[in-house]
């Protein structure tokens, strides 16, 4: 019984993979021939266009998440993806899917596995690309969108009209943020350095604080919800600038985050330590939003698959304007199929 539709192309060849070997700096990453991956009923195939890089590739690369994140290497990491479908499951073409779907994923393995050419994904976490799009553009989204999402709609309960700070408003969850929490009716207020003001006021914010000359804990203004994005304040200090009910959220827990989450229940002024998982409502909604011109993406560097490192390097350094995007193929199955000239 046949269990999958599939491009004939896909299974002839390895495909090229960022493979980390062992823990360590980012020259433990190869580009290595390896099989392609086995889709079960419920997966696609996904041929990779572009992946994007996380804080969380290069935190794992080093070793820093290995007691939380338990995987056994050699592993492939990357969790954002963007491409085509060339194979589908049985059970995920019930559900529409098929050969051909330009789709963005927020991939459902432990480390990712997206720097490659190849990925298998459960199509629940998977969403038709964004029209207005690009292959790199889509691929931005899923991580540090989803976590924008999760942080202000679901722990910030953000409702029209409610004053939101983000700080970090420049980086890949901040810029999301901003136009999330100006998508859905909110006076923003971002934090980020002053070369990054003009940009932020386009993707929405109503006002800018320069964290280099104020420290926005001590604005003398209070907001319905304060998104830490980059996690360099505390709920303590915080207090003082959040309404009566208002909500703090951070993205790293600190012993004092995952505390205050706790006893902050039966508090007004609530603490919360937002953590990003696959899920495909929220790309649902992050679609809609982008397909309305109300989401984009910030791509700061596009590096070649190749360049990884130099990609690790980059993010690592703290100070990416938007996202940074690996491009991994440009060459599509049909044209693959072409007789050479
Ligand atoms: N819990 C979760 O599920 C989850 C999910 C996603 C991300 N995270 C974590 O959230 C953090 C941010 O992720 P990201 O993808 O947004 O990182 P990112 O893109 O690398 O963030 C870079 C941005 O941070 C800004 N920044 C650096 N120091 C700052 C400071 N002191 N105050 C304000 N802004 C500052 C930089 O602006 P300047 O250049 O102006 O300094 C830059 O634009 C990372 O630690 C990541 O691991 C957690």
């Amino acid at each position: 019984m046949a269990t999958a539709e599939a491009d004939p192309e896909v299974h002839t060849n390895l495909m090229q993979a960022v493979v980390l070997e062992q823990y360590g700096d980012e020259e433990n990453l190869k580009i290595e021939s390896i099989p392609w991956p086995k889709i079960t009923a419920d997966q696609v195939l996904i041929r990779v266009q572009a992946a994007s890089v996380n804080p969380i590739d290069w935190k794992i690369r080093q070793g820093m998440l290995k007691w939380i994140i338990p995987a056994q290497l050699p592993a492939t990491l990357g969790f954002d993806v963007a491409g085509e479908i060339a194979e589908v499951g049985y059970s995920a073409k019930q559900q529409g899917w098929n050969v051909g779907d330009q789709v963005m994923a927020f991939s459902d393995q432990a480390l990712g596995g997206g720097y490659a050419e190849y990925i298998a994904v459960d199509s629940k976490v998977i969403v038709a690309k964004p029209g207005g799009c690009s292959f790199e553009e889509a691929a931005a989204i899923p991580l540090a969108a989803t976590t924008a999402w999760k942080a202000l709609v679901k722990l910030g309960q953000l409702h029209a009209g409610d004053d939101v700070l983000i700080n970090g408003a420049s980086g890949g969850v901040g810029t999301y943020a901003v136009q999330i929490a100006k998508a859905l009716g909110a006076n923003v207020t971002a934090v980020c350095s002053l070369d990054n003001h003009q940009l932020v006021r386009e993707l929405g914010a109503d006002d800018t604080i320069d964290y280099h000359a104020t420290q926005f804990t001590r604005v003398g203004r209070t907001f319905d919800i304060v998104f830490d994005a980059v996690s360099k304040s505390s709920f303590h200090e915080c207090r003082r600038i959040l309404k009566p009910q208002g909500h703090y959220i951070a993205t790293l827990p600190s012993v004092e985050s995952v505390g205050m989450s706790m006893i902050s229940r039966f508090q007004k002024q609530s603490c919360h330590v937002v953590l990003a998982r696959p899920d495909g409502d929220i790309l649902k909604s992050l679609t809609a939003l982008a397909n309305e011109g109300k989401l984009r993406t910030v791509l700061d560097t596009v590096f070649p698959l190749n360049e990884v490192a130099a990609a690790h390097r980059k993010s690592e350094g703290g100070h990416v304007v938007g996202k940074i995007v690996l491009h991994v193929s440009n060459e599509m199955p049909d044209e693959k199929s072409q007789p050479e000239q």
